[in-house]
């Protein structure tokens, strides 16, 4: 198996210097993370070098360069970076998915170029892909490609993850490309987010914009099963824990430990961005020290900024306004021997990087918003040997849900966070030693190895699922024989449930009125010699009758209150309704507080529906009418069904498995077969034969022998029955 990884930045960055060309390793949390992942994985890495290369002869050099790093670039023009890269990705998404929606730009000639770079990209991986690959593609610059890349090959095992939050559906709802960005990223098999937090934003929004509705995190999305699932990216522990490198060598490591010596350190590294909330930290840096004088003279700030995306407007303001900070607060506060700021906008090599990691006494990290992090990780792992050392870190980060005895900040807390320097500066040396052994012992164990391998695992086991029993696919093989034992059969029964499987389900009831191509096969169906074929559901007998009642065909209505048989129509006469008028005013106090449900009202069952409102408004609205139900149903023989966004109370007695036997006891059956979505279509499978054909719509767990992902699988076999 070949791991082919795509994501916006290639590992290498390539600069231009005097003609030559220069490589040097991309900063930010994607890059250095990937690029630390052990040779376990033969893989492939597809990407953009990170600047424009217009030669044609010099593309060419760069690629045979990268090929022997397994590296493959995807060369992006001046309009592609002005409106792809700088443009929809990081003035558009970038700033709204990290909720700076003041600067989400909404433009055509953005979407348009983010359309046409994925596409780009897709382009330079299709001819490249084998069968067996896994393809991986990273972030948000790239989330229309997993669908790209599944229309040309449907059958390729596809993950994407966003190394970025997933914001709440109210703010990705705004966006005016906000399916297409999900039906993008829904071409994939598998998808992950670094929180649980990101991934319900992402589910939520899946739900409310495209309708597909998750069973603990699997989506069934045009017959294919999805998977979605938290998987909190980790860091090369080994890497900064026991680094290999020559300190003395290193001029700028051994100025760092100079430093050191003379100052207790803090330290903020960050790129340049104004998810970071590097202003807030500078404001709590500076009452920290205009409020206590002890700590003059004794403690700096390094901060170190990695100049980043520096031609988007708000990094070139933001730049000015931390340079303007940094001289404000060292010109207020510092003295001919004490600078409070060492301040660096450039980025470090490994070196000097983990000097300082070392070095430090505090690291205040206090993103106002950040997917991970991957510096607070660093930070603690550089700790590894003296244990010495306190991690600040904002809430709003997501590494702060595993790094829970790092010093929590709310990075707007502006005293807070001043309050929580004192703390950090003044903590024992036991408690810095239990707060990071606590930490490292989980980044040792998640570490970005784990990452990585635990997504791909979990890929490959679901492709083994896609392909084989763990929901009970009805698979090619299947059909033949079904179609062949049914062909086969002299007398053939057929049970047949509406909603969810004869036809899709819709917010209003009334208007799953068949459709044409529905009455065809019905009309085929029926004629069938030797076929009998049964409506087996839970409406109501007049619909049923107004919308089939013409076709020659038995049914089954109100989960089996009413049997037509030989176009006769005969009640079950075990079933009472007297006890309607009792619950019907406990209903209607429902729908009064709940505005969009409604009441079903049937001869001998009542259902509140709530298909039409919030789904979790709907489940909490059960949860808290079910016990005064059940007590109201107590002695009389009623029972209270929850099916799909319904609460039914209907007769004890009636189920559509009981019903279902008039029709399999009736005589003898050379082939039977049943379908259906919902848990009421278990009683019918249960009564069922084991030889029969029981099918299930749906990816729950269920009692027939197979499963269909939706109704156009049941349309497609239904179909072959009758061709
Ligand atoms: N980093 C770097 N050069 C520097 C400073 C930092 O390569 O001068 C690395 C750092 O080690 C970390 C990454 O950049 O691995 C930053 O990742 P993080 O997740 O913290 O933030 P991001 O930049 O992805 O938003
Ligand atoms: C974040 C993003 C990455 C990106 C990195 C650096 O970590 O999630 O996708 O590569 O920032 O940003 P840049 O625009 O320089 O690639």
């Amino acid at each position: 198996m070949r791991l082919i990884i795509i994501s916006n930045r290639l590992p290498l960055t390539i600069d231009k210097k005097e003609g030559e060309l220069i490589y040097h390793p991309s900063a930010g949390g994607l890059a250095t993370g990937l690029a630390s992942l052990d040779d376990s994985f033969d893989r492939v890495w597809v990407g953009w070098p990170g600047r424009e290369f217009k030669d044609e002869w010099e593309q060419e050099a760069i690629r045979k360069d990268l090929l022997g790093k397994d590296l493959v670039p995807v060369f992006l023009n001046k309009k592609d970076i002005t409106l792809y890269y700088e443009g929809f990705s990081n003035k558009t998404i970038w700033p709204h998915f990290h909720y700076f929606t003041q600067f989400t730009t909404y433009r055509d000639s953005y979407w348009e170029a983010y359309k046409r770079v994925n596409q780009k990209f897709a382009d330079a991986i299709l001819p490249l892909l084998q069968p067996d690959d896994l393809v991986w593609v990273h972030d948000y610059q790239l989330m229309l490609l997993p669908s790209m890349i599944r229309k040309v090959h449907p059958d390729i095992s596809i993950g994407f993850f966003l190394h970025i939050p997933f914001p709440s559906y109210e703010i990705f709802r705004v966006l005016p490309w906000r399916r297409a960005i999900l039906e993008g990223v829904l071409g994939a098999d598998q998808i992950g987010f670094h929180t649980f937090g990101y991934m319900r934003h992402f589910l939520s929004a899946a739900y409310r914009i495209t309708g597909y509705e998750h069973h603990f995190g699997k989506l069934n999305v045009s017959n294919r099963l999805i998977n979605v699932d938290v998987f909190p990216m980790g860091i090369n522990y080994e890497k900064y824990a026991f680094p290999e490198f020559d300190l003395y060598k290193d001029d700028g490591a051994t100025k760092i430990k100079q430093m050191a010596k003379a100052n207790r350190l803090i330290i903020s590294i960050d790129r340049l961005d104004y998810t970071k909330g590097i202003p807030q930290r500078l404001k709590a840096f500076e009452q920290f020290i205009s409020l206590h004088p002890r700590f003059h003279g004794k403690v700096s700030l390094v901060m170190v900024v990695v100049p980043s995306r520096s031609n988007v407007d708000q990094y070139k303001e933001l730049k000015e306004e931390v340079d303007t900070m940094v001289g404000r607060i060292n010109s207020t506060y510092g003295t001919f021997d004490w600078m409070p700021i060492r301040y660096f906008y450039r980025s470090l090599n490994f070196e000097e990087l983990i000097t300082l990691y070392q070095e430090a006494d505090i690291a205040m990290i206090t993103p106002l918003r950040d997917g991970m992090n991957l510096v607070a990780k660093e930070y603690v792992a550089s700790k590894e040997k003296s244990k010495k050392g306190v991690l600040i870190l904002s809430e709003m980060a997501g590494a702060s849900n595993e790094l829970t005895e790092a010093l929590s900040v709310n990075p707007q807390d502006i005293n807070d966070m001043a309050h929580k320097l004192v703390t950090a500066l003044e903590m024992n040396e036991k408690e810095q030693r239990w707060r990071l052994e606590k930490m490292q012992e989980k980044l040792k164990k998640y570490d970005v190895s784990n990452w990585a391998s635990t997504f791909i695992k979990e890929q490959v086991s679901l492709m083994e699922q896609q392909k084989h029993d763990n929901v009970k696919r009805f698979s090619e093989k299947d059909r033949e024989k079904l179609l062949h034992d049914f062909h086969q059969a002299p007398q053939k029964l057929i049970f047949l449930d509406y909603d969810g499987t004869l036809m899709d389900f819709q917010p209003d009831p009334q208007a799953v009125v068949p459709d044409e191509e529905l009455l065809e096969i019905l009309e085929k169906l029926v004629a069938i010699e030797g076929a009998k074929v049964v409506l087996n559901s839970g409406r109501d007998k007049q619909t049923l009758e107004k919308w089939l009642g013409h076709f020659p065909m038995d049914m089954a209505a109100e989960h089996g209150v009413w049997i037509k048989q030989n176009n006769n129509w005969r009640r079950n006469p075990n079933v009472s309704y007297e006890w309607k008028k009792n619950i019907r005013p406990v209903l209607e106090d429902l729908v009064e507080r709940t505005p969009g449900s409604f009441i079903e009202e049937k001869d001998f069952s009542i259902a509140w529906h709530y298909r039409r409102i919030d789904k979790a408004l709907g489940e909490k609205r059960v949860r808290e009418f079910r016990d005064v139900l059940l007590y109201l149903t107590a002695n009389l023989d009623l029972q209270v069904l929850e099916g799909n966004k319904v609460v039914e109370i209907k007769n004890a007695g009636v189920n559509k498995g009981k019903a279902s036997l008039n029709w399999v006891n009736s005589q003898d059956w050379d082939f039977m077969m049943a379908l259906g979505d919902d848990h009421t279509d278990e009683d019918t499978f249960e009564a069922m034969p084991e030889s029969a054909y029981s099918i299930k719509v749906g990816i729950q767990k269920t009692n027939a022998r197979f499963q269909m992902l939706s109704v156009s699988d049941v349309r497609s076999l239904l179909r072959a029955l009758v061709s």
